[in-house]
């Protein structure tokens, strides 16, 4: 039998959502056509003239690479000509962009909050990259435009979350608070089908995934607990990964079970990964697989925002992992 296909999956779960009127259907729908364009450039990159940097930095002085730029542009096209964000803010836009709607009354009724092209570093050689999706109802009046505030709202309030990734196959893998599930795109026919359905982490995990050759500006706590990880002892020494890919990281622990962890630096003192963008709905996704995500002492889902482009300490993966890393942080920090 033909598993379930996206299309199929996003309409039959349709009921769950508590505003059930189809628009949340409609968004994931423009989600998926801009992955399935984005996968398309992401494939034949190396044909095209699409590698390697645009010359121009991101409001976070980050260098853009080209298919940053180009993924942003996709996910912002395919979003903006329905009637259904009111507003969109992206880690490669200084801004939130405000939709003001085809008859320009401010009805539409979702913000979504991108990571257009993330693990730019693995772009040029070959390697996974992603793309991570955040969906909030506006707290805005509807019929006003969309305003900062309907952006900085705690990663609780999250309607769906989830996350693009080009991998040796392609997945759209989501949540709307009920499970996680993951669907996987058939390049010859365009589709996404189900072939992950309700997506656990094990309970226990055995790999790290933290860039260490950071090791001597981490927090004492963390510095502890890669030892302890390494530590010939009961079910350890863990195993190390990383591939530098926010995306790749987390759902290769989410399968197989692990921690992800980027921490505080010199160079990137609160952290270099992004609360809104990328921490948020993959702290989401974390939850509803049974996991958990932390900034060291507070649920990630738990901090209030307080601006768009705020970066925290992350460490997200099986509960039990993240639990011992707040215990090595609580102990030594
Ligand atoms: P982006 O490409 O969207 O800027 O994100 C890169 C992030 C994340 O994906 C990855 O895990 C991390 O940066 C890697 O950072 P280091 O190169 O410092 O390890
Ligand atoms: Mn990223
Ligand atoms: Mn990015």
């Amino acid at each position: 039998m033909q598993p379930k296909t996206l299309g199929e999956f996003v309409i039959e779960k349709q009921h769950e959502f508590p505003y059930s009127t189809g628009e949340l259907s409609n968004l994931l729908n423009s989600i998926r056509l801009a992955a399935k364009v984005v996968n398309h450039y992401v494939n034949k990159a190396g044909l095209t003239d699409i590698l390697g940097a645009t010359g121009i930095s991101n409001v976070q002085a980050e260098e853009q690479q080209k298919l940053d730029a180009l993924a942003n542009k996709l996910f912002i096209d395919a979003l903006i000509n329905r009637e259904i964000v009111c507003g969109i803010a992206s880690e490669e836009e200084t801004d939130y962009i405000s939709v003001s709607g085809m008859n320009k009354d401010n009805t539409n009724k979702y913000v979504v909050l991108i990571d257009p092209l993330d693990g730019s570093s693995n772009i040029d050689v070959n390697v996974s990259v992603g793309t991570i999706f955040s969906i909030y109802r506006r707290i805005s009046p509807v019929g006003t435009p969309v305003t900062l505030e309907d952006f900085l709202q705690p990663g609780r309030n999250q309607v769906a979350a989830g996350y693009v990734i080009y991998g040796t196959s392609t997945m759209l893998v989501y949540t709307t608070g009920h499970g996680v599930n993951g669907f996987t795109l058939n390049p010859a026919l365009g589709v996404f089908y189900l072939s992950h359905p309700n997506m656990k982490y094990p309970s226990k995990g055995k790999i790290y995934s933290i860039n260490e050759g950071n090791y001597v500006h981490f927090p004492t706590g963390i510095k502890k607990y890669i030892k302890y990880c390494q530590e010939e002892k009961d079910d350890r020494p863990c195993t190390s990964r990383y591939i530098g890919s926010l995306v790749s990281d987390f759902h290769r622990n989410m399968i197989k079970g692990g921690v992800y962890l980027y921490p505080p630096t010199s160079k990137h003192p609160n952290g270099k990964l992004r609360l809104l963008y990328e921490c948020n709905p993959m702290a989401f996704l974390a939850e509803q697989a049974g996991g958990k995500a932390s900034d060291g002492y507070r649920n990630i889902l738990d901090i209030k925002p307080e601006e768009l482009h705020q970066r925290v300490p992350f460490y997200t993966g099986t509960t039990e992992m993240v639990d011992k890393i707040e215990e090595f942080i609580q102990i030594y920090d």
